[in-house]
């Protein structure tokens, strides 16, 4: 395999929700993770993300983690709720004035500063207006990026307009597993596409502010019939519409896919012009993975598939099925699928463990620098296949609120003892460290 050339950016990922805490501090306003976590029953164990690892008051201590690590960039996420509580409007300089502080800090220390201005915090009043259901969300949207990019533009490295819309719409407003819990199943779609249009918006209203980079991140899930009947072909056919082409044909394409396999697909909310603002072109595109899905056929249903389990594949703590090669796969399958494809960053990818600290406090955690190392090298393979893969971000750089599994999956390179809010390197930040120092070579 060929070297990973010098300027791969390598990094870590988190997010404001998963990390903050102080939710009640310097004006912030409440976020639909908020209120969700806060109604019962809907968080395991009840947690919340109310205090999560402190990061709001400890991100010095968090950037010199990152900076320790020799990490080229840093992808967090920007609060909406902290520049405008009500969504709209009144801009809070102390919001401002906390990310203002963290990218000069990463800039003294050497880090590229990578901003999500979406990753599923919306502001709780956005929401009582409809939210993504609601088209005006979307011009919202774009006020916020432009008040953002006012600010700390001059030192953002690449933007990311929304982290993984796919699942907002699934598991926020389709099946009610994540905020703000509506069960909507297709009914959700316009989630969809005013996520879209929200970031093509913001795209202008970046660009309008000098922005370099910008990019969206979208969730992929390469996908597989559990047998090769054919109705089990269809079903595989029809998630991989739904996860891995609505939420990236309309940006790559300036189109929507062909959805008539779910009978219930309306798409009337789609105005003229719409797919031109969508469609907008990009500079990169932020892929997320973490396992590939395998799916059988459910007939008679408004969702016309199921997903099987993966027995052949190791699984983390999550249950979710560790396969690399589905990341190569998953690569292959944009390249082929989207002739113009932008160069890509892995903007996420990642594995739960419940690696503890032993007697002597430290965190052996084997089993994720295995999985790094497979998903490190498909990458690599990816790029021997001549795909521009130009960096990859691991999530997380600490164990954090994992959204409706609340603290139970720990994602980390470094433990987080929420006790105390104790960090402790793993080793796999010491493996990854010596990756990056080691000529970037994976
Ligand atoms: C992704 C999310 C991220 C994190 C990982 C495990 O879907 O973008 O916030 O929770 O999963």
């Amino acid at each position: 395999m060929a070297r990973i050339p010098e300027r791969f950016l390598w990094g870590v990922a988190t997010a404001a929700y998963q990390i903050e805490g102080a939710v009640d501090e310097d004006g912030r306003g409440p976020s639909v993770w908020d209120t969700f976590c806060h109604a019962p029953g809907k968080i395991r164990d009840g947690h919340t993300g109310d205090v999560a690892c402190d990061h709001y008051h400890r991100w010095r201590e968090d950037v010199g983690l990152i900076a320790s690590l020799g990490a080229g960039a840093y992808r967090f996420s920007i609060a909406w709720p902290r520049i405008q509580p009500d969504g709209r409007g009144l801009v809070n300089a102390a919001g401002l004035d906390f990310y203002d502080r963290l990218v000069d800090v990463l800039a003294e220390r050497g880090v590229a500063a990578c901003p999500t201005l979406f990753h599923w915090d919306l502001p709780q009043p956005l929401e009582d207006n409809g939210g993504w259901l609601d088209r005006d969300t979307a011009y919202r949207f774009a006020d916020y990026a432009a008040v953002v990019a006012e600010r700390i533009g001059d030192r953002a490295r690449m933007w990311i307009t929304l982290n993984e819309p796919y699942i907002v719409m699934a598991l926020g407003y389709g099946l009610g597993m994540h905020a703000p819990g509506r069960t909507l199943l297709l009914g959700a779609l316009p989630a969809a596409h005013h996520q879209l249009l929200g970031h093509g918006l913001a795209v202008a209203a970046l660009r309008d502010h000098g922005a370099g980079e910008v990019a969206i991140t979208n969730a992929y899930s390469p996908t597989e019939p559990e047998t090769d009947s054919a109705a089990d072909v269809t079903a595989a056919a029809a998630y991989d519409t739904l996860m891995n082409r609505v939420f990236t044909d309309p940006v790559l394409l300036g189109r929507y896919p062909d959805l008539s396999a779910f009978p219930d697909a309306d798409l009337s909310f789609v105005r003229d012009g719409d797919l031109k603002v969508i469609s907008a072109p990009i500079d990169a595109l932020g892929v997320n993975y973490y396992f590939p899905t395998r799916l059988r056929t459910l007939p008679d249903s408004p969702l016309p598939f199921e997903m099987c389990a993966y027995p052949e594949a190791p699984a983390t703590a999550f249950g979710w099925p560790v396969v690399p090669e589905g990341l190569h796969r998953l690569l292959g399958l944009l390249r082929d699928r989207y002739p113009g494809l932008p160069p890509i960053y892995v903007t996420e990818n990642g594995c739960s463990y419940d690696d503890m600290p032993d007697a002597a406090g430290r965190v052996a955690d084997p089993d994720r620098i295995a999985y790094l190392d497979g998903h490190i090298k498909a990458v690599r393979q990816a790029m021997d296949d001549g795909i521009d893969v130009r960096g990859y971000f691991v999530w997380s750089l600490l164990d954090n609120f994992e959204w409706s599994e609340g603290y139970h999956q720990r994602f980390g390179l470094v433990h987080v003892d929420y006790a105390t809010q104790r960090r402790t390197p793993k080793s796999s930040y010491a493996w990854y460290r010596d990756l990056i120092a080691d000529g970037r070579a994976g």
